[in-house]
């Protein structure tokens, strides 16, 4: 796993923005894994920016989002289908039919959730997948347990995970949805690249567990230490627990520029 630490938000964005740039334009048909959350927010902003400015193509990039709330339909404010539409599709050039969201309100939960590996693999499978991580250590909304082995399937949240998003809910709880459909971790495993992002203090503990702890299905994003392929960005609140932040910030100092992007 490598680790980038970087001063602020913007520019531990920035290097990450510049990594997925990179991919589509070296392969303009990339399969993209995606990612809700306040986390990738300034991501999308540079993607966009990057859209907008430099002619980033996005008209041939197929997406796979991780996950989605079971029961909101995609018209809800705080489906995963409408932040990703408000923060990301609706400004670039992506083609709707190539976007991939879970469907909260399918009928047979199970089915859907075949058919969605099913496309993952028809597409080729996701040349890199965007990432953030639950103050207790969840991907997608593989929450602690999950089976490393898991694949896209319904699952209950944890309290700590509705309590953590109810801030999206108006902070009211008892609105946030119990269950979701998630990519299982085995799913997000096969993505031939990660890239995740953690800021903040408040997942300072949960990345320290994902990047020097055991590999153990109570952190599920600690599976990412056996990923050939995995990049973590992450500001100084969060590294705040590292052992390792000097080694990680020395190794990173001293990459030439192509390989800091590759
Ligand atoms: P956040 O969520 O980006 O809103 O902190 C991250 C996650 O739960 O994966």
């Amino acid at each position: 796993m490598e680790v980038i630490i970087s001063p602020d938000t913007e520019t531990a964005s920035g290097a990450a923005a510049r990594v997925v740039a990179r991919l589509v334009r070296e392969k303009p048909n990339a399969v993209l894994g995606l990612a809700t959350g306040s986390t990738p927010l300034k991501l999308y902003r540079k993607l966009i920016q990057l859209h907008n400015e430099e002619e980033l193509d996005f008209s041939e990039v197929t997406t796979f989002n991780l996950d989605e709330y079971v029961g909101l339909e995609k018209e809800h404010p705080q489906s995963y289908h409408a932040f990703m539409w408000e923060h990301l599709f609706s400004q670039i050039n992506i083609k709707p039919e190539n976007v991939h969201i879970p469907d909260g309100m399918a009928k047979d939960i199970p089915v859907f959730c075949a058919a969605y590996e099913r496309a993952i693999a028809e597409a080729g499978g996701i040349d890199l997948q965007v990432l953030g991580i639950g103050s207790d250590g969840h991907i997608g909304f593989n929450e602690p347990t999950s089976s490393f082995a898991s694949r896209t399937r319904i699952k209950t949240l944890t309290q700590q995970t509705v309590q953590d998003n109810a801030r999206f809910f108006d902070g009211d709880e008892s609105q946030v949805p119990h269950h979701c459909i998630t990519m299982g971790i085995g799913t997000i495993m096969d993505a031939k690249r990660c890239i995740m992002l953690a800021f903040g203090e408040e997942k300072a503990e949960a990345i320290a567990a994902t990047v020097e702890g055991p590999v153990a299905s109570m952190v599920p994003a600690s599976i990412l230490q056996h990923h050939p392929n995995a990049k973590v960005f992450i500001d100084n609140p969060a590294a705040a627990g590292l052992k390792l932040s000097d080694y990680y910030r020395w190794v990173y100092d001293g990459k030439p520029d192509w390989q800091r992007d590759a």
